[in-house]
């Protein structure tokens, strides 16, 4: 038995937050924000929670799948801003959301290469012939735990979901092909929110010193990530022998277009084959590729067939890649 990836679907919220809002929060520039990351706008949501935003994202790719909310076997969920910051899990909330009972329901922490990890999973429990259909979910509405004073953070985050359904398939040339997903907790303090959890569990000290949002020592990660996914990406094109000619799409995850450009110049790909979607949405961490897929998808670029690369990074440190034949249907 093969995976294959039938369907995406996305949501964004409403309200739009761009460089000249934030001019007016912290001490920063529209063309600050532009030249070191490529953003412009990322979307903020108000009322709704970061089950809300997967709801959304979740019903799209069910509907294109042509599946029934009933032939979905198990749904996991990558985010780093949960519901709830130990249990239940989103995955659960989403589940009672779409009405979908005794499923089995978990989340996955893999910060920014959460979409990789998760396909990842999914592959091997349809490989394993334990499932049939899986939807996965990357959401986050991490303006929940962006610190608002923090120039060096809250110009890079925004909120949104992107969902996916991996169906078995006895077809070969509809499988995904292959994923590597690793990680080095060495750097585990490149990216951290140090407050709330069994290490500095909630206190005042946590409240008065902003511990439970993200802090980032964004140009060691800069540096680390270049270099990391260069070769990882490089890694999994030779280890299936298949040349960058033959990618239809770079989709990478989207937290600064000058580490997708650097990466994607490495493997010599045209522009038009690299997927950029930062200056839209931010970094929207595990949501990112699902929703840089659902933008291409949306816009007839992404067919049936077509070959996607997709790389990420983020904290722990994590980061993978992998090679997806897109096998949904045209969209009408
Ligand atoms: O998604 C998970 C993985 N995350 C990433 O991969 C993010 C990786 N890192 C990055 O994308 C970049 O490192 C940043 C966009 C976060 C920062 O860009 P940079 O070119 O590495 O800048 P920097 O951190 O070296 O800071 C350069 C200067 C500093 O000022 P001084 O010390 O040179 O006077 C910062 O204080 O820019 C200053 N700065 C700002 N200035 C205006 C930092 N943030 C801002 C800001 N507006 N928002």
């Amino acid at each position: 038995m093969f995976a294959s990836f039938k369907s995406i679907g996305a949501y964004v919220p409403k309200e739009k937050l761009t460089n000249f809002d934030l001019e007016k929060m912290v001490d920063t520039t529209d063309e600050w924000i532009k030249k070191r990351t490529g953003i412009e706008n990322r979307y903020i949501a108000k009322e709704e929670v970061t089950s809300d935003l997967a709801l959304k994202a979740s019903e799209i790719a069910i509907k294109r799948s042509g599946l029934a909310k009933d032939d979905i076997d198990a749904i996991i969920c990558a985010t780093i801003s949960p519901d709830y910051l130990c249990m239940p899990s989103t995955a659960c909330v989403i589940a009672d959301k779409l009405g979908i009972k005794n499923r089995p329901a978990f989340d996955i922490s893999a910060a920014c290469t959460g979409f990789i990890y998760l396909v990842t999973i999914a592959k091997s429990f349809i490989e394993s012939n334990l499932y049939k259909n899986i939807l996965i979910v990357g959401a986050e509405k991490l303006s929940s735990i962006v610190d608002w004073s923090d120039r060096n953070t809250c110009v890079l985050f925004g909120d949104g979901a992107g969902a996916a359904v991996i169906s078995a398939t006895e077809d070969k040339n509809e499988a995904i092909i292959d994923t590597h997903i690793s990680s080095d907790g060495e750097y585990q303090d490149f990216l951290i929110t140090p407050g709330s959890g069994s290490k500095n569990p909630c206190s005042q000290k946590v409240i008065d010193e902003n511990m439970a949002f993200m802090k980032m020592k964004g140009n060691e990660t800069f540096k680390v990530a270049v270099k990391t996914l260069t070769k990882d990406v490089k890694d999994i094109l030779k280890k299936n022998k298949i040349s960058a000619n033959e990618v239809d799409l770079f989709i990478p995850h989207q937290a600064n277009y000058r580490i997708i450009k650097a990466v994607g110049d490495s493997l010599k790909f045209d522009k038009d084959k690299i997927v950029i979607t930062v200056h839209k949405y931010g970094n929207t961490s595990s949501a990112s590729i699902p929703m840089a897929i659902n933008d291409m998808y949306e816009s007839g670029r992404l067919k049936k067939g077509d070959l996607m690369l997709l790389d990420a990074f983020g904290g722990g440190l994590t980061w993978g890649s992998a090679l997806v034949k897109f096998n949904g249907e045209e969209i009408k």
